[in-house]
């Protein structure tokens, strides 16, 4: 029997790339989903794909900067389909910066996105999932966030806090049935990545990364991070000298 059918999904970040790609693959098997990102036009291009598919969909146009903007969201998909049983917290951003013109204001934005907005994404649908004594949560963070790597130091920093955030929660709520899944995904063909001169190993269509999640997700893994190449690299990365370190990470800069 499969995963979807019926499942409340919501997801942030749907009106391009990766968000876009799940809110496809999971109307399709059957998911009832909620489709969060401040671009109303491209949500409701997306509604009406999905539909036309024979799937649900509701676009929920909101910023994920606003925890009352997120709680009114989901509000309306549970007045709209029922209760929420998964959250897809995806919406994130990745300025290319080099150190030497550091912004701050950047930076907290990038924070903002990418860390309160999943923290606001996850308040507006906890509560009813312990509540229920079920639920999964999926964090969308990154390969950038095991270590720092060069020109991404707002990113990096971001990514490292959203998978240190779900792994808190995830032992918080063990024992409460909702499961936590974090993802960590290498280099994606999507807006996110598009433009960047600089040779992106192992980068993957949106199509076999979607899949890839859309498993993951259903396996209800703990961390998945793939592709396995580049998330083996990565993990030795974690147990190098930092001087070894640094020499690769510096010969390999991933953003130009
Ligand atoms: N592509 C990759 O190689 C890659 C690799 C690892 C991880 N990731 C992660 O995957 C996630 C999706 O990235 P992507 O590659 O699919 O990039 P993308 O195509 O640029 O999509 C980003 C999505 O986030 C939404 N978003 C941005 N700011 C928002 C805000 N304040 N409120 C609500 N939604 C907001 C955007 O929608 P609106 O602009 O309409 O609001 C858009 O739907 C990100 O968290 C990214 O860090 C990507």
């Amino acid at each position: 029997m499969s995963y979807w059918p019926d499942k409340v999904v919501m997801i942030t970040g749907a009106s391009s790339g990766i968000g876009r790609g799940l809110a496809v693959a999971l109307g399709t098997r059957g998911a009832k989903l909620g489709l969060v990102a401040r671009r109303v036009e491209q949500l409701g291009e997306l509604v009406a794909e999905i539909e036309s598919l024979g799937g649900k969909a509701l676009a929920l146009p909101a910023d994920v900067q606003s925890e009352n903007s997120m709680r009114a969201a989901a509000d309306e998909l549970r007045a709209q389909f029922g209760p929420i049983d998964v959250l897809i917290a995806n919406a994130g951003i990745g300025p290319t910066r080099d150190a030497a013109k550091l912004n701050a204001e950047e930076v907290a934005n990038v924070m903002n996105v990418n860390v309160i907005g999943a923290s606001n994404s996850v308040a507006a649908v906890l509560p009813e999932m312990i509540a229920r004594g079920q639920g999964q949560l999926v964090a969308i963070s990154s390969l950038a966030a095991y270590r720092g790597v060069p020109k991404s130091a707002a990113y990096c920093a971001s990514k490292a806090a959203v998978s240190s955030f779900f792994e808190s929660l995830r032992l918080d709520l063990e024992s409460r049935g909702v499961d936590v899944t974090i993802i960590h995904p290498g280099f994606i063909k999507t807006a996110l990545t598009a433009g960047r001169g600089a040779q992106m190993p192992f980068l993957m269509e949106l199509d076999d990364a979607v899949k890839k999640m859309v498993r993951a997700i259903e396996k209800r893994r703990k961390r998945y991070s793939f592709p396995w190449q580049l998330a083996t690299i990565v993990r030795a990365g974690m147990i190098m000298p930092i001087w070894m370190y640094d020499r690769i990470a510096r010969a390999n800069s991933f953003r130009e």
